[in-house]
């Protein structure tokens, strides 16, 4: 825990300012939200899930003052409620419901909705920015260093996928949640800092530039990302290589921008990688940003958590169960019995 009072602390600043603060100098700035967002239903299956739910094919047309662009998203929906149904945003993997990553029977079940998008529906994981709506935001395939790498094209797609829940009478748009895994964790707490309407942001096993403070970190440092991974980010990020001990913030300044809603950061023990210490740290550094504002922060011991722990009683919440980095059933059941609890 000494790592703490190394920390700068972003508890002076306006959340505006470590909003401006990290997309400067991290994720770079995103493409401005669209002017409309229309979903068409390109296929409908209404006895999903032995009949429980109904699953729908969508694309959702956006028109941008930068150009239109156009994405698929599944919407999976139980088909019995008495009221609006809670719901998560999943940025995934993969473009299968359900998925590995997203047992959607068991949502379906918990009595939640769910709306996945494909990450590579949004723009390749790669260098190349002439391809889906990098194409369409960077015509030339050329960014300036601080305009945002994949991650916030990615983040910039999920907000997009919120405008169209908002929007539908059967999901209760107050109780909305981003989930995404490793690099798409990064996504979900960039998209949870950026679109205050969200209920919590999900990390799951997010590690290096997402959850796990940068300093001191076991597993992955900012050169190791940015030598493999440097268009997840802008290009002002590079200079942070082997220098994170004069950063003027670290990624617990990405957990408190989370204010004013929810934050949840999921470590797995077995993932050294994401470095689960680091993950844990983050939490508590963030906690008295939200105190300041009056809301519990992180409700934690005074110590590192153990396998099998998890800590749901703050607006900041955590837990680390066994087995290696992955988005299992074990994470799901904890966010449910999370977002039961308080929603
Ligand atoms: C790599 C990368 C991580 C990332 C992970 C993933 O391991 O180094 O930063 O989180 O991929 O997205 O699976």
């Amino acid at each position: 825990m000494e790592i703490l009072k190394k920390l700068p602390m972003p508890d002076g600043m306006t959340k505006a300012e470590i909003v401006d603060l990290l997309l400067h100098e991290e994720y770079g700035y995103l493409p401005e939200a669209p002017q409309s967002v229309v979903a068409e239903v390109v296929g409908e299956e209404k006895n999903f899930c032995a009949g429980k739910a109904t699953l729908r094919h969508l694309k959702l047309h956006t028109k941008n003052s930068f150009g239109d662009f156009s994405f698929p998203v599944f919407y999976a929906c139980p088909n019995e409620k008495n009221e609006p149904v809670p719901c998560f945003i999943h940025i995934n993997f993969r473009n299968l419901v359900p998925d590995r990553y997203q047992p959607t029977e068991e949502l379906i079940d918990a009595g939640f909705a769910v709306l996945t998008v494909f990450y590579k529906d949004i723009s390749s994981d790669d260098g190349d920015f002439t391809n889906g709506l990098a194409g369409v935001v960077y015509p030339n395939g050329k960014r300036t260093d601080t305009q945002c790498g994949k991650i916030g094209l990615w983040a910039w797609a999920a907000m997009r996928v919120m405008d169209y829940a908002q929007t539908l009478p059967e999901i209760d748009g107050g109780k909305i949640s981003v989930v995404g895994h490793s690099r798409l964790g990064k996504t979900a707490l960039l998209t949870g800092m950026l679109d205050e309407r969200f209920f919590c942001a999900i990390s799951n096993d997010s590690g290096c530039s997402g959850a796990a403070l940068s300093r001191e970190n076991d597993g992955e440092t900012i050169a190791k990302i940015y030598e493999v991974f440097p268009f997840w980010f802008c290009e002002r990020y590079a200079k942070y290589a082997n220098q994170e001990d004069g950063m003027p913030f670290d990624q617990h300044y990405l957990i408190a921008a989370n204010y004013p809603h929810r934050v949840y950061v999921a470590s797995a023990e077995g993932d050294a990688w994401a470095c689960p210490k680091n993950e844990y740290l983050s939490c508590v550094a963030a906690s008295s940003f939200y105190e300041k504002q009056g809301k519990p922060g992180f409700v934690h011991p005074p110590r590192i958590a153990e396998v099998g722990e998890c800590f749901h009683e703050g607006w900041i919440a955590y837990h680390k169960r066994a087995g290696t980095h992955y988005l299992s059933r074990d994470d799901w059941k904890f966010y449910i019995d999370y977002l039961n609890q308080h929603l």
